[in-house]
């Protein structure tokens, strides 16, 4: 039998949730094909954001996403797997979330337009350049970018 090749997304876990403890609550359905917890660096946090920069909210987000706790990132797959994560995790906005898709991620465990527990990526492109930032590395399986890291 050939090997299937599932189709992969990259999707960050946030702060908020790894607060809560609840982190592996949102993942059903989904392979987990790596997965690195990760304390990010402002630096790190504004270069895997920085199609924001300029934006009202990218100061508050990089400083958040980098300050209080770890993130977990992930390479997730399945079929469809970038628009599946996305249907998961809902709205930007947890509090849109809460009344257009009350089943969702973000309305879960998301609070408002910030601080909404998960990032998906929004394209088969954007999935390649956020696995490749905290995954790939020209030698090895160890990221090149991140200063300190934990495995999980
Ligand atoms: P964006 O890429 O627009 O949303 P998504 O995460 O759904 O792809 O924005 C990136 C993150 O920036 C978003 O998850 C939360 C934060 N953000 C704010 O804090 N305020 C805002 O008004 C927006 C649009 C985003
Ligand atoms: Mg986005």
């Amino acid at each position: 039998m050939p090997e299937v090749i599932l189709p992969r997304t990259f999707a960050m876990i946030k702060p908020d949730i790894i607060s809560s403890g609840r982190e592996e609550e949102v993942l059903n359905g989904f392979n987990i094909a790596a997965q690195k917890k990760i304390h990010l660096t402002i630096d790190e946090a504004k270069s895997f954001y920085k199609e924001h920069e300029g934006k009202p909210f990218y100061e508050t987000l990089t400083s958040w996403i980098s300050s209080c706790s770890p993130i977990i990132a992930l390479i997730l797959e399945k079929e469809d797997a970038v628009q599946a994560w996305r249907q998961a995790i809902g709205p930007t906005n947890s509090i849109k979330a809460k009344e257009e898709a009350p089943d969702s991620i973000r309305a879960m465990f998301g609070t408002d337009g910030s601080l909404n527990a998960v990032h998906g990526s929004d394209s088969l492109e954007s999935a390649e350049r956020e696995i490749n930032f905290f995954f790939s590395t020209p030698n090895g399986s160890q990221p090149h970018i991140l200063v300190t890291q934990d495995d999980i």
